[in-house]
């Protein structure tokens, strides 16, 4: 398959100022939407900025003509809102009355919860995602235990379930903060989401007033120390666990993910928004200045590979002492996979899965390295490049059924020693090489904010082909896509969510702001580091 015709951007980016009914501002093809246009185009105001919290509405609301999925999808949505006493606080995992095992997939997962959040939003419905805000601070002000040992107080939890007493007729909630989930390993990401949903939340509705509760301050905060505590690290990335994000199986994840190195520079710099400049806040808002300075600095220089990288690498010297060495990490080119000589194309480049000694995970993760698009984490250029790289390797990362959320699949002896024999996590499905649906609105929203709508457009047609009529699965099979997922849930709520937003990013993009950050021009711009060895 050939790659996506980038060729229409021009005629993308007028019909995008058409529908906000605006001029048309000169963008060049491929450029960022950085804050520079986005301002021009006014919808785009620095957060910090007196009056910047409003995501004004765009004159293009209700000029389409719907797609016959959107109503079905939003029934779907609302069929899946959990309520406490009355109120609606989050949104199921999956409604799926088909299938025999419930698991966990009748609880309100964090994550999953973000493009319910989302959809709500960009539909002018906050007070739900107001509330679930509220009740999960809540939830992590409880004491948690995995056995005898006790969790930092910051822990967020991955789910949490509304049980409803008919006698009493009273709710309460069951919180799970790992210690039920498989593999009892504690979501870090949870926390990162919070926050990045508090500012999505402030930003849409210009109400500052609930981040700035003391609730919400606290909160914050108490994310802030778990992740910024100081420790044993040589990296400013963390440190984290198998299993801990929305990968929550082992799957050769450990060290350093990508998932939540950009998760946690998208909270970081989304909390940098938020924190009052009392002495507590200060404090906090000087740790971070610091970490964004180090994260950004590490991840663009040694997660980041495109072809030039990759040939640097092919050509390290080993076993260098001091601090002179180039190959920092003494990684043995002998250990790069013989795929990624093959999947890395001229143009485009990646964050790899992850960095550590002697370790580099050539894979590529779909959902980091949209976050770090979004977050700004990528620089304009390198955003341009993981989009180039989504063209050019359209049929691996897409395929028919966006988006893949991790690629190559690992098999053999090699998923036998990583996933430890996983049956959930065979080659080409569900973590290991599976496409998820709900992966499409962050790939929608990163084409919006490098320019590049038709590629969003082109894979929300394929989705559009076959969501509804396969009853929104939670993932698929297969090395394109094809296959509805071995154990998949039908009526994911994230699949629908994530559809939603991808469409209401699509038809209005002023939404783009509640969860893209503009570019730090504080950041150092990363050292172009080309080696020679001749
Ligand atoms: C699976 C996914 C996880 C998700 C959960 C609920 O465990 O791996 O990311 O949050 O299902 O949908």
């Amino acid at each position: 398959m050939e790659g996506v015709n980038s060729s229409s951007s021009i005629s993308d980016l007028d019909e995008l100022a058409r529908l906000l009914d605006r001029p048309r501002v000169n963008i060049e093809r491929k450029r960022s939407f950085d804050e520079r246009s986005f301002s021009e185009m006014g919808i785009f105001d620095n957060v910090n900025s007196p009056g910047g919290w409003e995501t004004p509405v765009s004159s293009a609301r209700n000029s389409f003509e719907p797609h016959p999925m959107v109503a079905e999808a939003w029934d779907a949505l609302r069929r899946s809102l959990v309520y406490f006493r009355g109120q609606p606080v989050g949104t199921i995992a999956a409604y799926d009355h088909a299938s025999e095992e419930v698991l966990n997939y009748d609880q309100v997962f964090v994550r999953d919860f973000v493009p319910s959040a989302l959809a709500f939003l960009m539909n002018g419905e906050p007070d739900i995602v107001k509330n679930f805000l509220l009740k999960t601070i809540q939830i992590q002000g409880r004491e948690k235990r995995i056995d005898r040992f006790k969790l930092g107080e910051g822990a967020m939890p991955a789910s949490f379930k509304v049980i409803h007493d008919p006698i009493k007729e009273t709710d309460s909630i069951n919180a799970d903060f790992g210690e039920s989930a498989i593999g009892r390993v504690a979501p870090v990401d949870s926390g990162f989401w919070w926050i990045i949903l508090l500012r999505a939340y402030t930003k849409s509705t210009g109400d500052t007033s609930l981040a700035e509760t003391s609730e919400c301050q606290k909160g914050m905060r108490l994310i802030l120390s778990l992740c910024l505590s100081e420790g044993f690290d040589t990296f400013p990335t963390l440190l984290c666990a198998d299993g801990c994000s929305m990968v929550d199986r082992r799957m050769g994840v450990y060290g350093y993910p990508i998932e939540i190195q950009a998760l946690f520079f998208m909270a970081l710099r989304s909390a940098m928004s938020m924190l009052k400049h009392d002495a507590e806040g200060k404090e906090f808002m000087e740790r971070i200045v610091k970490r964004l300075h180090a994260l950004s600095f590490h991840m663009r220089s040694y997660f980041w590979l495109d072809f030039q990288q990759l040939n640097d690498i092919y050509r390290y010297k080993t076993e260098e002492y001091s601090h002179t060495a180039v190959n920092k990490f003494n990684v043995i080119p002998d250990s790069i996979p013989e795929w990624v000589f093959d999947f890395m194309p001229l143009r485009g480049g990646y964050f790899i899965g992850n960095v550590s000694p002697a370790r580099m995970d050539f894979r590529w993760f779909a959902l980091g390295n949209c976050v770090a698009i979004l977050a700004s984490l990528a620089t304009p250029e390198q955003s341009a490049s993981i989009m180039d790289l989504i063209e050019e390797r359209w049929e691996e990362l897409v395929g028919e059924m966006p988006v893949k959320i991790c690629h190559p699949a690992i098999e053999s002896h090699e998923w036998r020693i990583v996933t430890g024999c996983d049956p959930k996590n065979t080659r080409w499905s569900y973590h290991n090489g599976g496409s998820w649906p709900v992966l499409l609105w962050l790939l929608t929203a990163a084409c919006i904010k490098t320019g590049r709508p038709q590629i969003a457009r082109r894979a929300i047609d394929l989705a559009e082909a076959r969501l509804l009529k396969d009853g929104w699965p939670e993932y698929y099979d297969g090395k394109s896509g094809r296959f509805i997922g071995k154990q998949a849930r039908k009526f994911q709520t994230w699949s629908i969510a994530g559809y939603l937003v991808a469409k209401m990013l699509l038809e209005d993009p002023s939404h783009l702001g509640m969860i893209s950050l503009e570019e730090d021009k504080q950041t150092k711009p990363v050292i172009k580091r080309s080696y020679s060895w001749t």
